[in-house]
C-alpha cells in the first residue's frame, strides 16, 4: 500500500493546508476544529480566545465596551498570543496565561462587543494570519474564510438551529461547571442576542464565504457531524493525512 493510500503524505507532498471553520456560538466549532487538527495532524487555533483575551483586559482597565477609540488604544498597548494546546489553546495576553478566565459570561458577552470595531478586528486579523500563514492549521472563528484566510484550502460554515445549540450548550456548562448551568431559555436568549450582533455588524459579520460548504448539524449527534466534517476535507484534499 503507498504512502497515500495509507492516509499519508509522501515525502515531498506535504500540503500546508488551512481550514477555516466558521459559525454562530454553539455551533460545535472548537469540537469539530480539534477532531480535524487531530485527525489530519494540524495544529488546532481558536480566534475566539483571543477577542475574549483582549475583552478580558478591557473589564479589568474598565474601558467602556462602547468606547472604540479607547479600545483602538489599548489594542496599540496590548499583546495576544495563540499557543496550540492538545485540548484548548493557550492564550497569553501580555504574557499571562488568562486561559483560565476567559469563558465566564461576562467575558463570552464582552467579546462579543468589542469585536464589532473595525480597529480592533483588524489588528486581530493581522495576529491571526500571522500564526497561520506557515499552514498546517484549523483556524476557527467568525470571519476565517471571508477575511483572514479568504484563500483557505478547505471552508466549512458550521451551523445548528439556536435551540439545539442553546441545549448543547446547556449540557457542556452541566458537565463542567461546579455551580448550576442556567436555564436553557437564558442560554438560548444570550446565543441569540450575541448571534444578532455578530451577523449584523458592520464590519466582517459572521457569514459563509461563497465557496464555504455549509455543515448544518441541527439533527446530527456528535459523531455524524464529525464525520460529515471529515468528509468535506477529504472531498476537497483528498485522503492524504497532512503530516508536517
Ligand atoms: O468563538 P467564541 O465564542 O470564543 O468568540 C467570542 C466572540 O469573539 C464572538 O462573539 C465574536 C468574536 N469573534 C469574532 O468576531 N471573530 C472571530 N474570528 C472569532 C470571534
Amino acid at each position: 500500500m503507498s504512502a497515500e493510500e495509507n492516509g499519508i503524505a509522501a515525502p515531498g507532498t506535504c500540503r500546508k493546508t488551512i481550514i477555516a471553520i466558521d459559525g454562530p456560538a454553539g455551533a460545535g466549532k472548537s469540537t469539530i476544529a480539534r477532531h480535524l487538527a487531530r485527525h489530519f495532524g494540524l495544529l488546532n487555533l481558536e480566534t475566539g480566545a483571543m477577542y475574549r483575551a483582549f475583552a478580558l483586559k478591557a473589564l479589568r482597565k474598565e474601558i467602556p465596551l462602547d468606547d472604540g477609540e479607547a479600545l483602538e488604544q489599548l489594542a496599540r498597548e496590548t499583546s495576544i498570543r495563540l499557543e496550540p494546546g492538545e485540548e484548548a489553546n493557550r492564550v497569553l495576553l501580555d504574557g499571562e496565561d488568562v486561559s483560565g478566565f476567559i469563558r465566564n459570561p461576562a467575558v463570552t458577552d464582552a467579546a462579543s462587543r468589542v469585536s464589532v470595531f473595525p480597529a480592533v478586528r483588524a489588528w486581530m486579523v493581522r495576529l491571526q494570519q500571522q500564526v497561520g500563514v506557515q499552514g498546517g492549521v484549523v483556524m476557527e472563528g467568525r470571519d476565517i474564510g471571508t477575511v483572514v484566510f479568504p484563500h483557505a484550502e478547505v471552508k466549512i460554515f458550521l451551523d445548528a438551529a439556536p435551540e439545539v445549540r442553546g441545549q448543547r450548550r446547556y449540557e457542556q456548562i452541566g458537565q463542567q461547571a461546579s455551580s448550576p448551568a442556567p436555564p436553557p431559555e437564558e442560554i438560548v436568549r444570550d446565543l441569540r442576542a450575541r448571534d444578532e450582533r455578530d451577523r449584523n455588524r458592520a464590519d466582517s459579520p459572521l457569514k459563509p464565504a461563497p465557496d464555504a460548504v455549509i455543515l448544518d448539524s441541527t439533527r446530527m449527534t456528535l459523531e455524524q457531524a464529525l464525520a460529515a466534517a471529515e468528509a468535506i476535507v477529504v472531498e476537497k484534499l483528498g485522503p492524504a493525512k497532512q503530516v508536517c
